[in-house]
């Protein structure tokens, strides 16, 4: 205790100094006493603060009518996936505080995911209303808007995102589905192409192109997509698979097993990646080589559609070419 309170400077008056005495000591004590129980409270509150989670219970008890508190409760919640209390909290974050734009952002996603489109678009239009720069509100209620098949408002809704957000790939990527969706093909490329500029590792958009151009026969073009694409993310195995259709379809056989067999060992249990890889097999006249990969894909899923009546087409095959050889 260096200095004392104010009220303890008269020293030159010896009765008031005496008492100052009794009451700096009675203070100390107190002041001990306070530094005990805060060192005690600390002590409990870092038990407290071990988790996040537990970090915002106690806020909660300690603030129960704080926005905030209950938004960081949902979005804890909701990073762990627990997406129906997640939106409890946010709710009472959003009666709490009803401009709170980043409440009703994650509510609006969250319920968008659940697919409760309605309410989605009233909180994220509402949240937009209140904040007109909010790139990532603007996004959502584009995706919901999409989802709800209003897209010239989905379209705006983009395009307002990403006149506030310029390096925004996802909402690129997102236009671009909006945009295939409405088979205006050369927009929905360039939108991806744009996603992958802003973001040259985004596999989504690249994956986008090359199955839009093999399904509109553009196959030299998906080639030259496929293999860009790769050059930057050379470890993607969805690109790989997609790549390898085209190759198979352009009647690359070798090339295009080749990718198949790299993606597989990439990423084995993909039945899909079997069931195409053996349609290769198929068309080439590799036909044990077939037969194998189609049962490995059915055994993976045995719903997938397609690979049971290709793999019955093959058995057929097979028991002719058996009756053939016996003769
Ligand atoms: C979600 O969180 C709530 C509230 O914390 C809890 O009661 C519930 O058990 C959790 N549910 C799951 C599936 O984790
Ligand atoms: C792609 O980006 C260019 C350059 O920023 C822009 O002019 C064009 O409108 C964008 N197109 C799409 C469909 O995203």
């Amino acid at each position: 205790m260096g200095t004392g309170p104010p009220a303890f400077t008269e020293v030159d008056n010896p009765a008031s100094f005496a008492d100052s005495l009794f009451v700096r000591k009675i203070l100390t004590a107190a002041i001990l006493g306070i530094l005990l129980i805060n060192v005690m409270r600390c002590i409990i509150r870092s038990n407290q603060w071990r988790s996040e989670e537990q970090l915002f219970r106690s806020a909660l008890s300690v603030c129960p009518l704080n926005a905030k508190v209950h938004y960081n409760v949902g979005k804890n919640l909701a990073d762990k996936g627990n997406q129906t209390a997640a939106i409890k909290y946010y709710r009472e974050a959003v009666r709490l505080n009803p401009k709170y734009v980043h409440a009703m952002n994650n509510l609006g996603n969250i319920l968008k995911e659940r697919n409760e489109l309605r309410e989605a678009e009233e909180l994220l239009s509402l949240a937009v209303q209140i904040q007109p720069d909010f790139a990532a509100a603007w996004m959502n209620l584009g995706i919901v808007q999409n989802s709800l098949r209003r897209f010239e408002e989905a379209e705006q809704s983009y395009w307002t995102a990403i006149k506030h957000r310029k390096i925004y790939p996802d909402c690129y990527y997102n236009l671009g589905r909006l945009y295939a969706d409405l088979n205006r093909h050369i927009d929905a490329l360039n939108a991806w192409r744009n996603a992958t500029v802003l973001k040259p590792e985004h596999s989504l958009a690249w994956n986008n192109m090359i199955i839009l151009l093999d399904n509109t026969g553009n196959l030299a073009q998906a080639e030259a997509v496929g293999k860009e694409a790769l050059e930057l993310i050379p470890n993607d195995h969805s690109l790989m698979f997609s790549l390898a259709n085209v190759l198979g379809k352009s009647q690359k056989y070798k090339e295009s097993e080749a990718l198949f067999l790299k993606a597989i060992k990439a990423n084995p249990n993909a039945a899909s990646y079997h069931g195409n890889l053996a349609v290769l097999y198929h068309r080439w006249g590799n036909l044990d080589l077939a037969k194998k990969h189609y049962e490995v894909s059915l055994k993976l899923d045995p719903t997938a559609p397609g690979t049971r009546e290709n793999y019955n087409l093959l058995k057929r095959k097979l028991e002719q070419l058996q009756k053939k050889s016996n003769v």
